[in-house]
Order: structure tokens, then C-alpha cells, then sequence
């Protein structure tokens, strides 16, 4: 006789993380959610939460550069765009966007990302409710 082993899904846990007023724009905060190292970013005014270590070699890639980056839509025509929203590894410089999770040089790992309660793509689901930031664990 085979035993039923599903499971009834499991909700993603909400944990409060901070307040907005910790978080201006441009900054972080770096938490440790039951063994999960985690930056919540404000970016522009809006909330994402990523995995800290980095897919390259585990470094603590929250703790690195907010920046922006060089784009070309054609040879020779280089501007500066996506200030604040690009973020530099420290140990070796592998660069992510941090409102996509993608790599910027497109051909390395994303970053985990989690859902946030705005549009831009998160590590965990981020929410804000009355200036309090929670990000659901999943
Ligand atoms: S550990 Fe992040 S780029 Fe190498």
C-alpha cells in the first residue's frame, strides 16, 4: 500500500526586516532570516531583497558597489545608464541587476532573486505596510 505523502503547501513566512525609514534610497540592510543572509535594497524608492552570497564564489556581494553601467545601442555611442540599480560584486567585480537579477555581462548566474511587493524582481517577496518592510521566506 503506498502512503500519501503530499504535503500541504507551505506558505511563505512574513518577517518583518525593517522600516522604511532605515532604508533611503540608494541604501541597504543586510539580515539574517533563519540562516538566510538577505540585502534589502531601495532602489529608486522601490524595495528588492537578494541573496547575499554570490553565484560566482560566495562572496558577500550585498556588501558591494551600487552603481550603474555602460550601454551601446550602436558602435560607438556609449552612455551611462541604470545608476543605482547595478550592483558590483566585491571579490571580482561580476556586475547584476538588481531590479532583474540578471547578469550584466549576460553570461554568468543570476542572482536569486525574491518577489517584491512592486514590480521589480526580487530575491524574496518584499512588502511594504504602513513604513514596515517584510520579505516572505519561502
Ligand atoms: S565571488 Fe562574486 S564575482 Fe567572484
Amino acid at each position: 500500500m503506498a502512503c500519501d505523502r503530499t504535503a500541504a503547501p507551505v506558505r511563505p513566512r512574513r518577517m518583518r526586516v525593517a522600516t522604511t525609514g532605515e532604508i533611503p534610497v540608494g541604501q541597504r540592510k543586510i539580515v539574517e532570516l533563519e540562516g538566510r543572509s538577505i540585502g534589502i535594497f531601495n532602489v529608486g524608492g522601490c524595495y528588492v531583497s537578494l541573496r547575499n552570497p554570490c553565484p560566482h564564489n560566495g562572496a558577500p556581494l550585498c556588501l558591494g558597489t551600487v552603481t550603474g553601467a555602460l550601454v551601446s545601442d550602436r558602435p560607438g555611442d556609449y552612455r551611462y545608464d541604470r545608476e543605482g540599480k547595478i550592483l558590483r560584486c566585491p571579490w571580482h567585480g561580476w556586475e547584476f541587476d538588481m531590479t532583474t537579477g540578471q547578469a550584466v555581462a549576460g553570461t554568468e548566474p543570476r542572482i536569486r532573486s525574491y518577489e517584491v511587493e512592486v514590480d521589480y524582481v526580487s530575491t524574496y517577496p518584499v512588502e511594504v505596510d504602513q513604513g514596515i518592510i517584510f520579505v516572505r521566506l519561502r
